[in-house]
């Protein structure tokens, strides 16, 4: 399923990740986003974030191209609407979601913000990658947007419950059912996470069957979101992305675990290891 990295390439043609993330609580989701989208072969990555985030992920992280943006509070202001618009373009894909805590801010103004943006990218068709508190807003908003399955959305079982206003108890118990049904409700990619995490667009299902519990650690959402998007970026359909990251991403848990255990893996180890395994499949 890997992407073609043609010979006659160059950084362009391996698209842009514009990675909205962070916040001063959750500085660490945009770092382990951003380094995940380069390692499985994005050509680049934005971080789009406030100063602080950007302070701490640019010391790590050399290799982003960084966007700041207005803060409010602990988080992205509303007034970033039209930075992160200034940078859509064809060939980029966006990652909405990982850390960007609404802490601090006006929920009502941020609704808006919300609907302006993600209404864009439904405009000029921009893949996406919704995850976390892009969940949870969506989730508390009420909005339904039509993603046209160019959308892909990467809820754990409390996150999917929010968004269905069912139970933690009721989705786990019926977790095929209930990914579909969001799928359908959003016209997007669902993929629901856990072991044994799946994919569903509507009418096809794909269990995935990597990973362990070196998984079970905060942080591992974040690079899948990443890798999701480093896919989306080289071209990928969503439903594929979503398939072939949580692939990767189960396995560089496994990878990591051989040498780490499966107590011991960091988050942050993860992207080095997805890398290795995309070695052995070159
Ligand atoms: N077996 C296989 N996979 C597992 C297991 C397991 N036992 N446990 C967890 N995983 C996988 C899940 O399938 C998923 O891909 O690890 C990942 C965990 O993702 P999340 O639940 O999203 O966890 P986390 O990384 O903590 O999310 C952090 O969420 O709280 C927000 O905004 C915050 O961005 C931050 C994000
Ligand atoms: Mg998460």
């Amino acid at each position: 399923m890997l992407p073609a990295r043609p010979e006659d390439s160059n950084k362009a043609t391996f698209g842009h990740v514009l990675n909205i993330a962070g916040s001063v609580n959750f500085r660490g989701a945009a770092y382990l986003s951003t380094v995940s989208a380069l390692r499985v072969g994005a050509g680049y990555a934005i971080l789009a974030a406030i100063p602080p985030v950007i302070d701490a992920v640019s010391a790590q992280l050399p290799e982003a191209v960084y966007l700041p943006l207005p803060q409010e509070g602990s988080a992205i202001s509303p007034k970033s609407f039209p930075l992160l618009a200034s940078q859509i373009k064809p060939g980029t894909v966006c990652a909405l979601g990982c850390g960007i805590s609404a802490l601090g801010c006006d929920l009502k103004i941020f609704n808006s913000f919300l609907h302006d943006f993600i209404s864009l990218l439904i405009a000029k068709k921009i893949p996406l990658v919704l995850d976390a508190d892009g969940l949870n807003w969506l989730a508390q908003s009420g909005e339904n947007f039509h993603f046209d399955g160019n959308c892909v959305m990467t809820p754990h079982p409390m996150e999917l419950a929010r968004l269905l206003k069912t139970d933690v108890e009721s989705i786990q118990k019926n977790r095929e059912h209930f990914a579909q049904k969001a799928s359908e409700k959003f016209h997007a990619i669902v993929l629901l996470k856990g072991h044994r995490t799946i994919i569903a667009d509507g009418k096809n299902l794909h269990i995935n069957e990597t990973g362990n519990s070196a998984l079970a650690k905060a942080g591992t959402g974040d690079c899948l979101t990443g890798m999701i998007a480093g896919f989306l970026a080289q071209k990928m359909s969503p439903f594929d992305a979503a398939v072939l990251g949580a692939k990767i991403h189960g396995l560089a848990g496994e990878f990591a675990a051989k040498e780490f255990s499966e107590y011991g893996v960091l988050a942050s180890d993860l992207p080095k290891y997805a890398a290795k395994i995309l070695r052995e499949s070159e």
